[in-house]
């Protein structure tokens, strides 16, 4: 108290009363009230007071006192003190924003975007951004203190298959020719560890050409690492660390020593999901063998044919549900990819519905009881094959938690899933493509099988999940020759292609390569759970919309003939007559 202070900052709010001037004083620590009495300072510095409006850029100088009691402010931090300015400047003035920065009302998100840097303003957004500050120092002290060395990789390289689709810069100096901007330093780091790095670590920028998601970016942000001379534990307990003291330092949460873990087939099976939610109930049941010779058609086709019937009971939805709303969840599901939906309530008596007639009062009794059903639950079945059914009732199990109010969000679920496949089929490339990406090893004991029932060989990856977010993916990698050409073999490559793609990579692993592995995490992600938001751009200081726009500079944008010209490249006549 008494101290004089200068304040620089912009005006929040402010109010006259009784012709003492009150204004709201605002940086990025907070707000302060700074009070101009005409009774208290001369006229001329008064009459500079008179004039200010929000938004103004102002220093106020003046003594810090403490408010007399009714005038204190318990929701703010600076709510028992305020300052009695004795001179004050105006440094910039302002036009009246487009919305107001205050905070509180809801504004139209592309005028958020545009005018990004008066949004930035907003305490919430302040706060999301110091978060993400913090973050990356925790993680950098971290993996620092762990003998990671930070080490950054070229965001001009070369165009390779697989993954998503890269984003293209035209070469200048070699027209015709491209290069392609890094999806991640996947390859980088690896030929690290090749060089002896042995612990890297960057946070790296990632670009990806990719149809936009709730939780996905064109560009993003990894904490990307990569160590030599580790097996998958060493990898998920040094990270884990890393992510526990994320959340210890940031939001005081603890992560459960150690971080559980589930494989893969038991998420997708209980879950529907490589990603599962488990924060709530309402799990998966496999119906298929006692459905198998039921008499409802549908059913026993599928099984028999190879497919599979799987159930939900969605507990207490029978009686809770009006007719419209479980056919939301039959218009889901066909949304989704399924042929149907069945679903049945079950009563005193037994079930109600369309299908259940169809059944023998002995095949409902066993179907009942292995859906652990009481009077009153909605019973919700999909036949199809296994991808389809667990993955459209993945989906479903997701939107009936939401709806029925099941997630506790202020839990946080941590989970490694493990065991992952190598290798999924494609049925509309009628071929192999990896899981996570092709440089993931094999499980040892599955390695014969690459070449005989490449479906079955899992590979040593591990993600990690949040709260049915993928916060982090990795894995253990190939280091050898021999065993990442077989694997570009499976994945339809030709020895030339692979050549020409990856050669630089196949011939690294003749030198020497050390086994390896590492892992990636969503930065974004990360804050996004830490701030509890749901909206990625909301986590990102100048992010791009849904269609990729940049609405604040306007890009992408038009480029001039001479550029083009410079760079070789001309448009198709279709795009030149778009142009204006
Ligand atoms: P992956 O592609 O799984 O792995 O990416 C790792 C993590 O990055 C985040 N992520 C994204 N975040 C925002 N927008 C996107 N478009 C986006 N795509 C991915 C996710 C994901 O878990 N090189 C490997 C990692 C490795 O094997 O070490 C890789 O990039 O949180
Ligand atoms: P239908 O005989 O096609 O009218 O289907 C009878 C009921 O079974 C309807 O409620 C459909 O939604 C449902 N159904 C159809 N195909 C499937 C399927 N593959 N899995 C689950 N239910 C289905």
């Amino acid at each position: 108290m008494g101290q004089v202070v200068s304040l620089c900052g912009w005006v929040n709010t402010r109010r006259d009363h009784g012709g003492v001037i009150f204004i709201d004083l605002r940086d990025r620590t907070g707000l302060v009230q700074v009070v101009f009495n005409p009774q208290e300072i001369d006229a001329e510095t008064f009459a500079i007071a008179e004039k200010l409006r929000g938004e103004f850029v102002i220093n106020a100088v003046g003594r810090v006192r403490a408010r007399w009691e009714g005038n204190v402010n318990p929701n703010l931090a600076t709510g028992e003190i305020e300052i009695v300015a004795s001179e004050l400047h105006i440094l910039n003035r302002s036009a009246t924003p487009p919305f107001a920065v205050d905070g509180k009302s809801n504004v139209d998100e592309s005028l958020r975007l545009k005018y990004r840097y008066l949004d930035l303003r907003r305490p919430e957004m302040q706060e999301i951004l110091m978060m993400r500050h913090r973050v990356m120092q925790i993680a950098r002290r971290y993996l620092d203190e762990h003998g990671f060395l930070e080490i950054e990789t070229p965001l001009l390289g070369k165009n390779t298959p697989e993954g998503a689709r890269s984003f293209l810069v035209p070469s200048r100096l070699h027209l015709g020719s491209f290069y392609a901007l890094p999806q991640s330093p996947q390859l980088f780091k690896q030929l690290l560890m090749v060089s002896g790095f042995d612990r890297y670590f960057q946070i790296a920028r990632c670009l990806r050409d990719e149809d936009f998601r709730a939780d996905r970016q064109p560009e993003f942000t990894q904490i990307d690492a990569e160590m030599s001379f580790v097996d998958r534990e060493v990898v998920m307990e040094v990270m884990e660390g890393m992510i526990r003291r994320i959340f210890a330092e940031t939001i005081g949460v603890t992560l459960p020593d150690p971080v559980p873990r589930m494989s893969y087939d038991e998420a997708m099976n209980r879950f529907g999901s490589d990603r599962p939610d488990t924060r709530f109930g309402l799990e998966l049941v496999d119906v298929s063998e006692v459905v198998a010779n039921c008499g409802f058609g549908i059913f026993t086709n599928t099984v028999a044919s190879g497919g599979t019937v799987r159930g939900i009971n969605a507990v207490g939805c029978g009686e809770k549900f009006a007719r419209r709303e479980i056919d939301e969840l039959v218009d889901l599901a066909g949304k989704h990819g399924a042929k149907g939906l069945a679903w049945m309530i079950a009563t005193e008596e037994g079930a109600r519905g369309s299908i259940v007639k169809f059944f023998a009062e002995e095949e409902l009794r066993r179907l009942l009881e292995a859906m652990e059903a009481k009077p009153g639950d909605l019973l919700l079945f999909v036949a199809d094959r296994e991808k389809v059914a667990l993955d459209v009732l993945g989906r479903l199990r997701l939107y009936l938690g939401d709806k029925l109010g099941l997630i506790d969000e202020s839990r946080f679920d941590f989970l490694w899933v493990i065991d992952w496949p190598l290798l999924e089929y494609d049925e509309t490339e009628k071929r192999y493509v990896a899981a996570h990406h092709p440089f993931t090893a094999p499980m040892d004991e599955d390695l014969p099988l690459l070449k005989t029932d490449p479906s079955k060989v899992r590979a040593k990856a591990y993600d990690l999940v949040i709260n049915g977010y993928e916060v982090g993916g990795g894995s253990i990698r190939i280091h050898t020759r021999e065993v990442q050409e077989a694997m570009f073999e499976v994945l339809g490559f030709s020895p030339e292609r692979a050549e020409a793609s990856f050669g630089f990579l196949l011939e690294a692993f003749e030198y020497g390569a050390p086994p390896h592995g590492g892992i990636a995490f969503g930065m974004d992600r990360l804050i996004m759970l830490l701030t509890g938001r749901d909206n990625i751009r909301d986590v990102i200081a100048f992010p791009k919309t849904a269609s990729g726009a940049d609405l604040l500079a306007d890009a992408p944008a038009e480029i001039s003939s001479e550029q083009l010209r410079e760079l070789g490249l001309r448009l198709a006549p279709e795009v030149e007559t778009g142009r204006e």
